[in-house]
């Protein structure tokens, strides 16, 4: 039973046929792929955007979404192998998933970090425990990583450049300033499928503590490898800048601070000036007409100018919108519904 926990583990080849259904979806939205099925939507955190397109993209496809929030509505959780279960938690993953498997044919779970310890946040532990106990496929909605939001960012780069080849493209992922450490799940996303695609890729942020995990690092690299693009580090920003093609912009907190903050908030506090500007899109391709995305939500002028954030090469909206496309492409694909050619 194939999962959608991260891209890694799906081909080139299928992420190429989800992209291009999403496209033929986007063309016409109405399409009854999802005709007597349910899909449970598990959120442990908040969303607009994922829980909208999830809810409509369902919809539109004549299937019936269930919106669970455990904690808020449904039991809290528990997920440890033979835990004590003498704290909030009624119920434990091994029940539940099991359970909506009986009632759903998907699973969707959005469980960012705790922000404690990377160590054990960064076995993925809640979505990994619903893979391993539901007997459906399960959907990552953003925990550790975002892969729904690679997709839409990868296609709304397609159609903005008119191309579905998107090698050699120069991409920047750069780090910029938030009131609140934040989770590496986009950038970690970003950086693996910016390479996959071929990209020349570079992690522009403040210094070495902002890289981030090895893991991911590791994975773009070797995806650079295999695609012929590139994958490198910087911290120079008026380099990283200068003839870039696309632009994307996330804050994350600094690893070595995971759990310690407070200890991490005089050098995030330093380093406000990687805010996107006009003055450093004006550096980027052909005379400053690189574009611009965020997967949003994203504090104005903070992380990025207004200016920036309603340029006309702003793609801020229109990755957004094809979060509803390019789910409603992974929803047919994970439930085997026919595809036209
Ligand atoms: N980009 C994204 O996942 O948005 P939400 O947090 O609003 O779902």
């Amino acid at each position: 039973m194939k999962h959608f926990i991260t891209t890694q583990e799906w081909s080139r080849s299928e992420l190429d046929d989800l992209l291009a259904h999403a496209t033929e979806l986007k063309r016409e939205p109405m399409q009854p792929l999802l005709e007597g099925k349910a899909v449970a939507l598990v959120f442990f955190n908040p969303s607009l955007r994922t829980r909208s397109s999830f809810e409509i993209g369902t919809w539109q496809m004549g299937g019936h979404a269930v919106v669970l929030e455990p904690g808020q509505g449904a039991w809290a959780m528990a997920f440890g192998e033979g835990e004590v279960m003498d704290g909030v938690p009624e119920e434990h993953v091994s029940e539940a998933a099991r359970v909506l498997s009986r009632y759903c044919d998907l699973i969707a779970v959005r469980a960012f970090p705790k922000f404690q310890d990377w160590s054990v946040d960064r076995q993925d532990l809640v979505i990994r425990s619903f893979a391993k106990h539901a007997t459906v496929p399960v959907i990552n909605m953003e925990t550790i990583t975002h892969p729904c939001q690679e997709l839409a960012h990868i296609l709304a780069l397609q159609e903005r450049f008119g191309t579905s080849d998107l090698r050699g493209k120069k991409y920047v992922l750069t780090w910029t300033y938030h009131p609140k450490p934040l989770n590496t799940a986009v950038a970690n996303s970003a950086a693996i499928i910016a390479t996959r695609f071929g990209m020349d890729v570079t992690l522009l942020c403040p210094d070495e503590r902002y890289r981030l995990d090895e893991r991911y690092m590791g994975w773009a690299t070797q995806n650079a490898e295999e695609a012929g693009g590139s994958f490198s580090v910087s911290h120079n920003i008026e380099e990283a800048y200068t003839g870039a093609e696309v632009v994307y912009a996330k804050s994350w907190g600094a690893l070595p601070f995971f759990g310690n903050w407070d200890a991490e908030k005089p050098i995030r506090d330093a380093n406000k000036h990687f805010i996107v500007d006009e003055a450093k899109m004006a550096l980027t391709a052909n005379g400053g007409q690189g574009v611009f995305s965020h997967c949003l939500p994203a504090r104005r002028n903070i992380k990025a100018t207004d200016a920036v954030m309603d340029s006309p090469n702003s793609l801020i909206i229109e990755e957004a919108e094809n979060r509803l496309h390019v789910q409603k492409a992974l929803l047919a694909a994970l439930v085997g519904a026919p595809v036209r050619a």
